[in-house]
């Protein structure tokens, strides 16, 4: 059965993952307010906390009890992964599929200790709008929802087109309204040929016209079988500009 998800599942990466992906070292970040939208399960504030970072992270799903988020971790996790395995077209070797697995488990227990020791870390909210005054962070990170929860026809990993380009845009500008710069992964699509995720030139053109400084960094961390487009998108936002609209 060909894959896709009707929802956006409670997923996250390793601190190691989440640096690679942005392109950032562990010294880039200290001294700076960050946040993690949607942080899921990550482990960037859990890690972020130990080395004296100003982090938090938002989700819908952090009003939940601990017990659920873990369970419905570990469930989506590994369902999500064997239901990827089982279509030819989305499968990777059995070995990179345990292994990032594995991750994904090793970055739940991560959250799940931090979500119980620092409750005031994780806040709940949802794109497109966020709970913040304008510029309250300085970097805010965005992994793995935008432009992967697109539908299957547009590169995505949805059955719907939930997440339009509309939401697309609406999310980005939301963005980086709270925060000066704002990098988001990946850039390429997650089913389908290998290619850029479609609305990430429309979005990319979008904020350059708003005035931002945008651009397609390198990634330095290859996930499963994404060799291809391997990119970030960084946004810096533009000195002086008011509110996005
Ligand atoms: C795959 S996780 C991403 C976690 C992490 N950033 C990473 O890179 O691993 C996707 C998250 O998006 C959250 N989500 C769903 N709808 C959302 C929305 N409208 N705005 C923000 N987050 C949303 C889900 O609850 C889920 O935790």
């Amino acid at each position: 059965m060909p894959f896709s998800l009707d929802h956006a599942v409670f997923f996250g990466r390793t601190w190691d993952e989440c640096l690679g992906m942005y392109a950032l070292k562990e010294s880039d970040l200290s001294g700076i307010k960050i946040l993690d939208c949607p942080g899921g399960p990550d482990a960037l504030v859990a890690e972020g906390l130990t080395r004296g970072l100003d982090i938090c992270a938002i989700d819908p799903l952090y009003d939940s009890k601990l017990e659920d988020l873990e369970a419905r971790g570990r469930k989506e996790i590994t369902d999500t992964m064997a239901a990827w395995q089982l279509d030819p077209d989305t499968a990777w070797g059995d070995h990179k599929a345990e292994e990032f697995k594995n991750l994904k488990l090793a970055a739940l227990d991560s959250f799940i200790e931090a979500f119980a020791a620092h409750p005031e870390r994780y806040i709940v909210g949802s794109l497109p709008e966020l709970p913040f005054s304008d510029d309250s962070f300085d970097l805010a990170l965005s992994g793995n929802f935008l432009f992967v929860y697109a539908s299957v026809e547009r590169g995505g990993l949805m059955s719907t087109d939930e997440l339009d380009l509309d939401f697309h845009l609406e999310s980005v500008r939301e963005l980086l309204r709270v925060a000066k710069e704002v990098r988001m992964f990946p850039s390429f699509a997650v089913t389908g040929p290998a290619r850029r995720q479609e609305f990430v030139d429309p979005v990319m053109e979008a904020l350059r016209s708003d005035g931002h400084q945008v651009d397609l960094v390198p990634a330095q961390w290859v996930e499963g079988d994404f060799t291809e487009f391997n990119h970030l998108i960084r946004i810096r936002k533009a000195a002086g500009s008011g509110p996005a609209s």
